[in-house]
């Protein structure tokens, strides 16, 4: 069943190229338009929504927060992202021009079920993003777009999250041509760039080599710092989440523009920190910004490991290890961006004889408040 697999999760881990593909499937037409006939909502009240929030917990609130940088770009929509669990008991503003977005792998956490019912309740309607058919979310929501990801059995998530942010980007760019966009030219492209992006993902497996060398090298670090910026910031989240869950090392992730007013006080003699770097595609501020702050905490003593765009040379001289991803626009990188996070998490667990699977005290479904 793990197909030659030393774990379900380097399985999940390889099955992510087809898992994105598998999402967009079906959903584009021959014209590069896309087609949500699964969707099942009415298409005038999708047309008069003035604020979306986003409900999840875990590596799908991560997944929000993703959604939430391209979907208010593509769609000049105010999104909010929001943990399922705080949602519900801080009376939240919501009305029936209100779209809640549901994020969840197995459409049965009950943080998230339970934010569901409230936002029904105040009159939202929701969209459920779930991998899961026949589960409750999507039972209790007014419509569903179902991520196929196909069964994801490790405890930690990897091709779910990696389907939970191509739905929200296909979401986001059917609301954007529902609406009329003013860039129909960026739709497009974006939806072309989209179907790109599991041969990347592929492209980055097959260079794993080096994360996973790395990774076995850092059995015995005590913690490991993540940095991003823009989109890189859930990615980031998200890399230090893994870690946690599987090799049981002190992680946290941090808004790379964050580290000066105070995480920057934590970097020691040979601190491990992770950063992630946006692309460098026209030298934007962002991309200056962050290579800054490897120098910065590099001068203070850090050892660095850098995911970087192949040939993003400005890395390198502060870089201790650099993790190459293929180029891609900015809003689509977290499909590329997290896949060496999620490998050297695994490794690096699998390095100290953890059950990667099965990591202690977590279930695959939180079915309780
Ligand atoms: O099934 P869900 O997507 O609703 O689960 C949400 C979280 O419990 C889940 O993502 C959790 O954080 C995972 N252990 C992450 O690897």
């Amino acid at each position: 069943e793990k197909g030659g697999f030393g774990s379900f999760m380097d399985k999940e881990i390889h099955d992510q190229p087809k898992a994105v593909a598998d999402t967009l499937l079906g959903r584009l037409d021959e014209r590069g338009r896309l087609q949500l006939d699964d969707l099942r909502i009415d298409e005038a009240l999708l047309r008069s929504v003035d604020k979306i929030i986003v409900v999840a917990c875990g590596t799908a609130a991560y997944a929000g927060h993703v959604a939430k940088y391209a979907i208010e770009h593509w769609c000049r929509i105010p999104v909010e992202v929001e943990l399922a669990h705080e949602f519900r008991y801080r009376d939240p503003i919501v009305t029936p021009r209100t779209l809640v977005v549901a994020v969840s792998q197995s459409g049965e956490t009950m943080d998230t079920l339970m934010a569901v019912r409230h936002a029904r309740e105040q009159g939202a309607k929701v969209v459920a993003i779930v991998n899961t058919h026949g589960s409750t979310i999507p039972r209790e929501s007014d419509a569903v777009l179902y991520t196929h990801a196909g069964p994801e059995i490790a405890v930690a998530s990897t091709k779910a999250f990696l389907s939970q942010i191509t739905a929200a980007y296909v979401l986001g760019l059917y609301l954007a041509q529902l609406r009329g966009n003013k860039f129909p030219d960026e739709i497009r492209q974006t939806l072309a760039e989209l179907r790109e992006m599991p041969a990347k993902i592929q492209i980055i497996l097959d260079r794993a080599q080096k994360v996973r060398d790395v990774a076995r090298s850092m059995a015995d670090e005590k913690s490991v710092l993540f940095l991003g910026r823009h989109v890189g910031y859930p990615v980031a989240m998200e890399g230090a989440l893994k870690l946690k869950e599987l090799a049981y090392i002190h992680a946290e992730g941090f808004a790379a523009g964050e580290l000066k007013h105070g995480p920057i006080a934590l970097i020691d003699e040979g601190q491990a920190v992770i950063v992630v770097v946006p692309s460098p595609k026209g030298r934007d501020s962002l991309h200056s910004k962050v290579v800054s702050n490897i120098q910065e905490v590099r001068a203070r003593g850090a050892r660095t490991l850098v995911v970087a765009e192949d040939g993003d040379d400005d890395v390198v001289p502060f870089a201790d290890e650099v993790f190459r991803i293929p180029a891609s626009p900015t809003l689509l990188s977290p499909l590329l961006a997290v896949v060496p996070l999620q490998i050297f998490a695994c490794e690096l667990a699998t390095a100290k004889g953890l059950d990667v699977d099965q990591p202690r005290n977590l279930a695959k479904s939180v079915t309780v408040e």
